[in-house]
């Protein structure tokens, strides 16, 4: 079993190219099933759960591949509706191929992703809008079977702003006769590159990026080649390393628009960030100032992936911190992991408490979930010492190689 090994301690000075969004990514290759045709994906990340996804197109009977840095999907011949236990089980965010699926077939059969990472994970909004668009859902055994003669346009609206429940709903709405509007849709810079993926297949929407998404069902689409986005949360992560180790970074393809709220915090702490026409560039000196605090809420509020990862750029600030979590039950798993390198934190309920420390020290820790653990790695590299990181099955969901990005850093971590 592979670990990190992060030398610590010492300031970063480099650059990198932030790779293509998996929560973009994720929604895009489920929406490929829609056209029937070719996609060519470009700026795709080579993770674990983008390779999950390749195996489940698979294994619907789609060819899916890679052809250099582009991932090449052809869901022509696409001959089943059904998605194994075992596939299911790999990836949690593998519901989202249940609109598109049952829009290209009329019929679905999936189980409920499996385990619990963040705590509970329902898909109630996703199930509730499918029905209202015309599914029959029935329940059986963890499985659900979808089916329907057709779906029809509806205004749908999202009892809150699920990632999740629009994407679904928009890829489903394409399906669908007539006009589908969602009302508080959720408003992430992945759902408007969503749109811009449909778009450039031939669809017909409007909204993405607001809480009001209007869909004209039914248009023609057509094989297509599209770029990525560049992912905001692994942005985030290399800026809060930067925060916790000291130095001067430069991120290329990094967006200050989608970081606003990450970029603020960080400039209160005393980082000095500032965009170029290309990326971001920041720099850190010494222990950063305590902030006025942090709440996740959905975009355009702070993002809950970066709340591990800002946790532990704050481990070292003067004063203290309050960082509360609104979107999911069991995000702060890395806590106690954090603690071993000798941070001080306190946490009652959603809400934990970062006193600044001195000094941390290298320690063994183990990454329970993604973000979770890349805030270790983050930690470890402001920490004096060795750290040791297993459960590295997590971190490489999200990350290409978060190794050869750090060591392009100027940080000192080994994958032995
Ligand atoms: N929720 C429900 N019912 C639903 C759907 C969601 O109650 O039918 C609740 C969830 O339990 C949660 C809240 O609504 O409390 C928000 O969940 P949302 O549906 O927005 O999240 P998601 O689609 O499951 C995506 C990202 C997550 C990210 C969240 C929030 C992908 C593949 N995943 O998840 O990313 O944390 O949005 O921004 O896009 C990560 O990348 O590490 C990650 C966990």
């Amino acid at each position: 079993m592979s670990r990190l090994l992060v030398q610590g301690g010492k300031a970063l000075d480099g650059e990198v190219d932030i790779h293509g969004a998996k929560n973009s990514t994720l929604p895009i290759l489920a929406a490929t099933i829609l056209t029937g045709g070719e996609t060519v994906l470009q700026n795709c990340p080579k993770l674990r759960d983008v390779e999950v996804s390749i195996r489940i197109l698979q294994y619907l009977g789609c060819s899916a591949g890679w052809d250099g840095d582009a991932l090449v999907v052809n869901t022509k011949d696409m001959n089943r509706h059904h998605i194994s236990d075992g596939l299911m089980r790999e990836m949690r965010s593998s519901s989202i191929f249940l609109g598109a699926i049952l829009a290209r077939c009329g019929k679905a059969n999936l189980s409920y992703p499996g385990g619990c990472e963040l705590g509970p994970r329902p898909i109630d909004m996703h199930l509730a809008g499918l029905r209202q668009l015309g599914a029959t859902i029935t329940e059986t055994g963890g499985r659900l079977d979808c089916e329907t003669a057709g779906l029809t346009g509806r205004t749908l609206v999202l009892r809150l702003p699920s990632v999740g429940a629009t994407e679904n709903l928009m890829i489903a709405a394409c399906g669908a006769t007539g006009t589908t509007t969602i009302l508080n849709a959720a408003r992430e810079p992945e759902i408007v590159d969503l749109q811009n993926y449909l778009l450039c297949c031939g669809a017909r929407m409007t909204g993405a990026g607001t809480s009001t998404i209007i869909i004209e069902g039914k248009a023609p689409l057509h094989d297509c080649t599209y770029a990525c986005m560049s992912d905001r949360i692994v942005a985030a992560t290399y800026l809060c390393a930067v925060a916790s180790a000291g130095g001067r970074i430069y991120l290329k393809g990094a967006k200050e628009e989608h970081l606003s709220t990450v970029i603020a915090l960080l400039r209160e702490a005393g980082c000095q960030i500032t965009s170029q026409s290309q990326g971001i560039v920041c720099r850190a000196q010494g222990r950063l100032q305590s902030v006025q605090g942090v709440k996740t809420a959905p975009y355009p509020g702070f993002p809950t992936d970066a709340q591990a990862v800002v946790m532990a750029a704050l481990l070292k600030s003067c004063g203290a911190t309050m960082l509360e979590e609104n979107l999911f039950e069991n995000r702060f798993r890395h806590v106690d992991e954090l603690k071993r390198m000798g941070a001080d934190i306190q946490v009652s309920g959603r809400v934990a408490v970062v006193t600044g420390v001195e000094m941390l020290h290298g320690a063994s820790v183990e990454a329970t979930d993604l973000r979770g653990g890349a805030a270790l790695c983050v930690a470890g590299l402001g920490a004096q010492g060795d750290t040791w990181v297993s459960g590295l099955d997590h971190i490489d969901r999200g990350y290409e190689s978060i190794e050869r990005d750090l060591c392009a850093l100027g940080g000192e971590v080994t994958r032995i």
